[in-house]
């Protein structure tokens, strides 16, 4: 099997979505972490619910809402200003430190990204981070009206790059995307960033669990899902080496 195309998750995947820890931090002194544990829950769980529920809002939208559920959930008060900085931080998400050498290093293949993300989100996101320098195209769901993991978001990766699912090579942290990926035929790179070694000492090593292993226990262990990624890797600077021996 040869790997025309590597596509990506954007979210968690090679932006780190924990970077707004920063911003939420400062605007709500000591709430930082569990405000972005909780966004970021939310975010998702709003995805899977709007498209069960197939009341469709975008991305943006969606960020937005869970964002002030967030804070309306914590008894938080803010003005439109601190909401509207918080939110701009999706914009210019940290990019994982080995992100653009290992894309860079395969730009023999289609490079591509199939997100969530609003249109919008998406290229000012790509554009920040100097990203549009190496891929070939940013997909977003939003051109089906629902999110991942509906086979219909992941069928616009042969629609857009006239790639086939056999020929292409998905990468996601995200369990649950790389497990909907594998549902639909693609080939499937999971990026484990966080071990069950290293999550069992989290656990051992703290009495009350604070909300990052919380969260890292529910969104960063592999689903049970009936599906399994065809690769298990630990960062995307191993995807040049694995990208290359696929080719036959
Ligand atoms: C993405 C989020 C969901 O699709 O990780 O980029």
């Amino acid at each position: 099997m040869t790997i025309k195309a590597v596509v990506f998750d954007a979210y968690g995947t090679l932006y780190d979505i924990q970077s707004v820890a920063d911003v939420t931090e400062d605007a709500f002194p000591g709430y930082g972490e569990i405000i972005t544990q909780v966004w970021r829950i939310k975010q998702l769980e709003y995805t899977w619910l709007r498209s069960l529920m197939r009341r469709y809002r975008d991305f943006a939208e969606v960020t937005r809402d869970a964002l002030a559920y967030t804070l309306a959930s914590l008894g938080l008060e803010y003005d439109e200003a601190t909401f509207a900085r918080i939110i701009d931080k999706y914009l210019h998400l940290d990019l994982y430190p080995d992100a653009l050498a290992s894309l860079s290093a395969m730009k023999d293949r289609k490079l591509a990204i199939l997100s969530n993300g609003s249109p919008d989100m998406l290229n000012t996101l790509v554009k920040n981070s100097g990203l549009d320098q190496v891929l070939d195209a940013v997909i977003s769901v939003d051109a089906k009206k629902t999110f991942k993991p509906a086979p219909e978001a992941y069928a616009l990766i042969e629609e857009v790059l006239n790639v086939p699912p056999a020929e292409v090579l998905f990468i996601s942290s995200n369990p649950w995307d790389a497990c909907g990926a594998k549902a639909v035929g693609l080939n499937v790179a999971w990026i484990e960033r966080v071990t069950p070694e290293a999550m069992a000492l989290a656990c051992l090593e703290s009495e009350t669990l604070p909300p990052l292993t919380m969260f890292k226990i529910l969104r960063t262990q592999m689903d049970t899902l009936g599906v399994v990624p065809d690769h298990r890797i630990h960062g995307l600077a191993e995807l040049p080496a694995l990208v290359s021996a696929q080719r036959s």
